[in-house]
């Protein structure tokens, strides 16, 4: 028997939920960094950015994908500079932090690129996977922010956001070297927010889970006949989608929340509330072995 899985909703119409301004954007006049801003989260964030009145420097390794993502968000007003290139090449961030200045400087700076692939028993895994998983998951955290955070210090305020993950405040077994640089980014974020709190910087992260992206398809990864399942998993009933980051991050990074700095937001629908428990049923709840309905 074939399977078939379930079919993604349509993406939702605008690319944040937050009400815009057009005379006074939330983000007017910032200049905003997104890493891995092709397709995924990345995507979701920077859209909302520009949507809200951002001048974005987006980066990514897919020039096709970036393209196509910052044409999206030149229809919004202003046309972001994209630049191809790996965050995880040691001239990466020097290009980056150039593209910005001359754009008067990075305000914001969102690292956002990260990878749970390939995933297997930490016993199987190899010192080549360890420096992968660091590379991918925090090394291009540190760079990026070492060479775009002395402007923002030097302007006297700014704003870094790190996407981690639920994995980084649970354990994650089949993949406890990826769990560990999430849970190094969170510290980090809280660590370096105290650091440079009186330079008016505010330092926060994002942990999400369950959100449906290219590197985790959660719709097309369901099989339709356990539909009703999705909601057992996900308290808010639903997969996330990019948007859902994209207004988190604009919270994050807008004088909205400007007394919060060395928080990370979880975004995952509310998986993290309660982990080990799911719903029966209308009114009922188990963490016990046994069939959900
Ligand atoms: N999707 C989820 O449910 C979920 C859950 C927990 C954490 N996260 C985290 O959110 C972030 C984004 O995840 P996603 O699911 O959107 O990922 P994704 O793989 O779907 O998208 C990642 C984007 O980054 C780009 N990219 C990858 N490596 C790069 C590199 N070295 N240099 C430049 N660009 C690069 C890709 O081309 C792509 O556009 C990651 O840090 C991930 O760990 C996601």
């Amino acid at each position: 028997m074939s399977r078939r899985y379930l079919q993604p909703p349509p993406e939702p119409e605008l690319p944040s939920s937050l009400p815009r301004s057009a005379d006074a954007p939330l983000l007017g006049g910032r200049v905003a960094v997104v890493s891995g801003a092709a397709r995924g989260i990345g995507a979701g964030i920077a859209r909302a950015l520009g949507y809200h009145g951002a001048t974005l420097v987006l980066v990514d390794t897919d020039e096709a994908a970036l393209a196509a993502t910052a044409a999206g968000i030149a229809a919004f007003g202003v046309s972001p500079a994209a630049i191809v290139a790996d965050v995880t090449a040691s001239g990466t961030p020097g290009l980056v932090c150039t593209a910005a200045d001359d754009l008067g400087g990075a305000d914001i700076l969102v690292n956002n690129v990260g990878d749970f692939r390939p995933d297997g028993p930490f016993l199987d895994s190899t010192p080549d996977g360890w420096g992968r998983m660091f590379a991918l998951n925090l090394g291009h955290v540190l760079a990026m922010t070492h060479a775009l955070l002395p402007g923002m210090v030097e302007r006297g305020g700014g704003n870094v956001l790190n996407v981690s993950s639920v994995e980084g405040l649970r354990g994650i077994p089949g993949n406890a070297v990826y769990g560990a640089m999430k849970a190094a980014v969170i510290s980090f974020t809280a660590s370096l927010a105290a650091e440079v709190g009186q330079h008016g910087v505010r330092v926060n992260a994002l942990a999400p889970d369950f959100t449906d992206t290219p590197q985790t398809p959660m719709w097309a990864s369901t099989d339709e006949r356990y539909s009703d399942h999705v909601g057992k998993w996900v308290p808010a009933g639903r997969f996330g989608h990019p948007r859902d980051h994209g207004d988190a991050a604009v919270f994050l990074v807008s004088d909205q929340s400007a007394f919060v700095t060395g928080s990370t937001l979880r975004v995952d629908g509310g998986t993290l509330a309660a982990p080990g428990w799911f719903r029966r049923d209308a009114k009922r709840f188990t963490n016990l072995p046994r069939p959900l309905g």
